[in-house]
């Protein structure tokens, strides 16, 4: 008999957006007329910058004829676009990086989703609360959480590092060593960020306790502010203690053409039990040489495209574009007498519900008496609760509109 991984079992039935996707069903069997705005899932609404689409046709072209035909890539992702993201992500920001410490994948969910292959099973997992679900999710399947207790709504073997606005979603430095920490700036869901002094502690504890930090910077190229890091590694110290993930997805509206990548510095390195020391870039190339066969050529033309003068100024027209929608939701919410947070470097709002009801409750009420959806809170985690999460990744219409409903409603 083959047996399953029960690990698996221990997961809550459904994933968070499979369980919102069923309530605005019921909404729209009820009441067919009413036309619902979706501000709940992380999806962009802009289309492809068009030197992308460009890179892409020329590429496909390639692909075309026998002189040019590539097959099978590099599995970490070709030269080229490690060069780009090196030359342009990184080197302008003091950071040295060589193309075998870059790993050109198929996004973020999959290679923070991934990464836990290769760390041991009963390492201590550390996350902010709220989080991005994948984190902890991937963690269950590999039995590295522990039980979900039923009460908190915590997995027993996982800090959870509260950040609400008593503390100003700033997590506090455990006072306990922690394996792995798993941080999330520019944050989704709460749309804050960390300021270098703050990242600066992280690192700091992550060195002297000799704890990995696996930083999430899906969303860096939404900060507006010159002081807030773009990368860990602009932290001194922070190439021997954390790995970095990216995405084009929300960067560059790759989240269906799917590209992203990760970076493994030469210098970080993990343990055995008996205390060798192992480095992190060597186990996650041999891991992705097994388990990945790299990102389509295709699409790798077509992020490295986003790179070039005119790539540039494209994309950050559509970062302008979703930050003034952001920009509009947070006044037209605060001048609801709302508590919003975020929305300022992140295409996030983070928003208090009225009178202390639940994220539940206030989504279902925002759905059926405003015609709105938005993301409840608590399902990133326990501290969530009593929050909501809408998205500026809309049609600037579609912003507008839902303002002035939740405007009427409130
Ligand atoms: C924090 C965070 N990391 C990673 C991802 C996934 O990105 P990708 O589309 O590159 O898989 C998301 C997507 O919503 C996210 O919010």
């Amino acid at each position: 008999m083959a047996l399953v991984n029960e690990h698996f079992l221990k997961l809550p039935g459904n994933y968070l957006f499979a369980d919102i996707a069923k309530k605005i069903n019921a909404f729209k069997t009820a009441y067919p007329q009413k036309e619902v705005i979706r501000m709940g899932i992380g999806d962009v609404t802009r289309p492809l910058p068009p030197v992308c689409i460009e890179a892409m046709h020329k590429a496909v072209e390639e692909l075309a004829h026998k002189e040019s035909f590539r097959g099978y890539g590099p599995e970490q992702g070709y030269d080229f676009l490690a060069e780009a993201i090196i030359k342009h992500d990184y080197a302008p920001r003091g950071i040295q990086l060589s193309t075998s410490e870059v790993f050109v994948s198929d996004g973020a969910k999959s290679d923070t989703g991934n990464i836990g292959d290769i760390l041991r099973h009963d390492n201590s997992v550390g996350v902010t609360d709220p989080i991005y679900p994948v984190y902890i999710d991937s963690n269950v399947m590999s039995g590295r959480a522990g039980v979900l207790e039923a009460d908190s709504g915590k997995w027993s073997n996982v800090t959870y590092m509260p950040c609400t606005s008593e503390n100003h979603f700033i997590p506090e430095i455990p006072n306990k060593r922690i394996d792995v920490v798993y941080l999330c700036y520019p944050n989704n869901p709460t749309g804050t960020t960390l300021s270098k002094a703050e990242l600066k502690k992280w690192v700091d504890y992550a060195l002297a306790n000799d704890t990995l930090i696996l930083f999430d910077a899906a969303y860096e190229a939404f900060i507006q502010d010159p002081d807030i890091p773009h990368s860990i590694y602009e932290i001194k110290g922070a190439k021997k203690c954390a790995i970095e993930f990216r995405s084009f997805s929300k960067t560059a509206g790759f989240t269906g053409v799917r590209c992203g990548y990760t970076v493994v510095p030469k210098e970080l390195t993990a343990g055995t039990l008996n205390g060798e020391r192992i480095s992190l870039n060597h186990m996650w190339n041999r891991r992705q040489c097994t388990k990945f066969n790299g990102t389509s050529y295709i699409t790798q033309r077509a992020a490295e495209a986003i790179y070039t003068p005119e790539g540039k100024e494209q994309i950050k027209a559509t970062i302008d574009y979703y930050m003034g929608n952001a920009k509009l939701m947070k006044e037209g919410l605060e001048a609801c007498n709302l508590q919003v947070y975020g929305g300022e470097n992140a295409p996030y709002l983070w928003i208090k519900t009225p009178n202390n009801i639940s994220s539940w409750k206030f989504f279902e009420q925002m759905l059926y008496e405003a015609n709105v959806v938005g993301t409840p809170g608590v399902g990133f985690g326990p501290s969530g609760e009593g929050y909501i999460r809408l998205t500026a990744f809309g049609e600037r219409e579609n912003c507008i509109e839902a303002m002035k409903r939740l405007k009427n409603w409130l």
